[in-house]
């Protein structure tokens, strides 16, 4: 017996993120990593403090009503909430701690990743040379669309979006965005806010989407949205999958109307995700990797476990989401 906290943890982490729980809590690992269900994370939450849980595990108002009184905070490993119904947990007087900040950088990197890889054809290419069908050089060979110096449009303005604005002025992008709210002046660093999204689309040779996935997003870009994007247009996606409509992503990559996509993030991902991405060579996909880097990911397991300490000390907790 202890008086450490104790903790499930429904996932594998990063090895400096495991000796921490270990030394510090009282912890329940999920030693193989399956994805846990719903009904086990419940089970396995008796007595439990906290629950440590990754976008793998969604945990809807259901899951969250049959909670073992013991739990008091959820940590999600994540700065993304759509997988849990932070509603249903205030109401239970569950606190959600999240991950904002340490996402962003590595975010923003494959955000760059995708843009550059979509519009340059990375797929094809490296797709080309592994095959080994690459027979000789042409002028007319796999040409792509230039980044530089063309207009950036970017959908959701926070921490990420800003952070792909500043990288992509590297690359003398000028950037337009919408946001819900205006970013204050200096915030904006010279970015044209467009009023509406669709406002927003028409601006756009190259369009980011780095919102949130809420009831108002989801299924944002369909087709009707599509057709207001200049032709040719170039879409990365680092939000979710949810934003998108797929067939009207999937037909538009096959008419040209959408020149490529680079996309890291999924409806139905991991294993039901849309084949007609598959199929088409314009798009540049990543698994669901934009907080994967070393640096981040044990940093996003530490600004859990110091909000969950400063929670339980009673102290206030900057990354509490309710
Ligand atoms: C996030 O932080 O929301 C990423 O998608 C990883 O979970």
């Amino acid at each position: 017996m202890t008086d450490k906290p104790k903790i499930l943890v429904t996932r594998r982490h990063l090895a400096p993120t495991e000796a921490r729980l270990t030394e510090d809590y009282d912890v329940v690992l999920n030693e193989d990593d399956h994805i846990m269900s719903a009904d086990e994370i419940v089970a396995a939450a008796d007595g439990m403090d906290a629950l440590l849980i990754c976008v793998t595990e969604p945990l809807d108002a259901a899951a969250i009503e049959r909670l073992p009184d013991s739990v008091r905070a959820i940590l999600t490993l994540s700065v993304g909430l759509d997988h849990v119904d932070t509603a249903a947990a205030k109401a239970r007087g569950l606190a959600v701690l999240n991950t904002p900040d340490a996402v962003t950088d590595p975010t923003a990197e494959i955000g760059m990743l995708l843009l550059l890889g979509a519009a340059r054809r990375a797929a094809e290419g490296a797709a080309m040379m592994r095959a080994g069908e690459w027979s000789t050089w042409s002028p007319r060979m796999m040409i792509g669309k230039e980044i530089t110096g063309s207009p950036l449009g970017i959908l959701g303005m926070g921490r990420i979006g800003q952070t792909v604005a500043a990288r992509a002025r590297g690359f003398d992008m000028t950037i337009r965005y919408h946001n819900r709210t205006r970013l204050p002046f200096a915030q904006e660093a010279s970015a044209s806010y467009y009023t509406t999204p669709e406002g927003l689309l028409e601006a756009s040779p190259f369009l980011l989407i780095s919102a949130p996935s809420t009831p108002e997003t989801r299924g944002f870009l369909n087709a009707e949205r599509i057709a207001m994007l200049p032709d040719g247009a170039i879409v990365v996606n680092i939000a979710r999958g949810e934003l998108v409509d797929d067939d009207a992503l999937v037909a538009a990559l096959g008419s040209g109307k959408v020149a490529a996509a680079g996309l890291d993030v999924f409806n139905g991902e991991p294993a039901d995700i849309h084949p007609g991405y598959f199929e088409l060579p314009n798009v540049f996909m990543t698994p669901h990797i934009g907080s994967g880097a070393e640096r981040s990911r044990a940093a996003m397991g530490d600004m859990l476990l110091d909000g969950l300490d400063l929670l339980l000390a009673g102290e206030p907790v900057p990354n509490r989401v309710v």
